[in-house]
């Protein structure tokens, strides 16, 4: 049986999807079976992050019922990926609670499933939020932490475990120690990641930057975080 590991922070633009594309592929390099799920519902965009027009056989697709599980699963560089519908403008064909039936179908069959999730919070998602483990992001202000606590309480309320947080772009100036965000969400800083340029360009280009430049500090300390969680996920 595999494992889950949604990506949350309350705060928009931490960098969840950098990171959940970015860390799938990782995973993967490992030599795990990792499935990547767009679980951003009203604003996806994992797919821009892979150069993939995604607005033909996605997650709501199948969360409309308008196509079938094994439909709507792709191929990228040695994952599986269930992309979100970029031209998506309505959540009222969706039926968020075929979302936790969709994880219980493919637990089995991937060692990691990696989703990536919205910003916010409410009612809609918590069939995201309450999946197996959590992994937290935040960049290194107060606004992002007590949101990242937000995200935080929220997720553990629906019974995830927290398997730890992820300090993004620490180029900006730091206002908080490791030891105060671990102190603020009682959980510990697994990786800080640097602010990296090239994360832009990647985007830009529609290229993953552990694909793109494997040999940058950030592709790196990607490496390492996949390393930290499988450690975890292995227990
Ligand atoms: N370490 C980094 N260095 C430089 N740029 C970064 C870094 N991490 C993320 N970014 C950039 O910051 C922006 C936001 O990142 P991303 O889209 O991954 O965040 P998000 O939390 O998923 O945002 P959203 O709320 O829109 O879903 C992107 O343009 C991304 O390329
Ligand atoms: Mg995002």
């Amino acid at each position: 049986m595999g494992t889950s590991l949604t990506i949350i922070s309350r705060k928009g633009g931490v960098g969840r999807t950098f990171i959940s594309v970015n860390l799938a592929i990782a995973i993967a390099t490992m030599g795990k079976k990792v499935l990547l799920i767009d679980g951003n519902i009203e604003q996806p965009n994992v797919g821009l992050a892979m150069n993939i027009d995604s607005s033909e056989a996605t997650i709501h697709h199948y969360l409309a019922g308008k196509k079938e599980l094994d439909e709507v699963i792709s191929k990228y560089d040695g994952i599986d990926v269930i992309y979100g519908d970029i031209e998506f403008q309505s959540l009222s064909d969706i039926d968020t609670g075929k979302f936790n039936d969709m994880i219980k179908k493919l637990i089995d069959e991937y060692d990691v499933i990696v989703i990536d999730s919205p910003s916010g919070s409410n009612t809609i998602f918590a069939p995201l939020q309450s999946q197996e483990n959590a992994l937290v992001v935040v960049t290194p202000n107060i606004l992002s932490v007590v949101d990242g606590m937000r995200a935080k309480n929220i997720s553990k309320k629906l019974g995830s475990k927290i398997v730890g947080v992820v300090v993004n772009n620490t180029a900006q100036k730091k206002y908080l120690t490791n030891e105060n965000i671990e102190f603020a969400l009682n959980s510990k800083v697994l990786v800080e990641i640097p602010y990296e340029e090239k994360v832009e360009t990647s985007l830009a280009m529609g290229e993953p930057l552990i694909l793109n430049y494997p040999n940058t500090t950030v592709a790196k300390k990607i490496i390492n975080l996949a390393h930290i969680l499988i450690g975890v996920a292995d227990k």
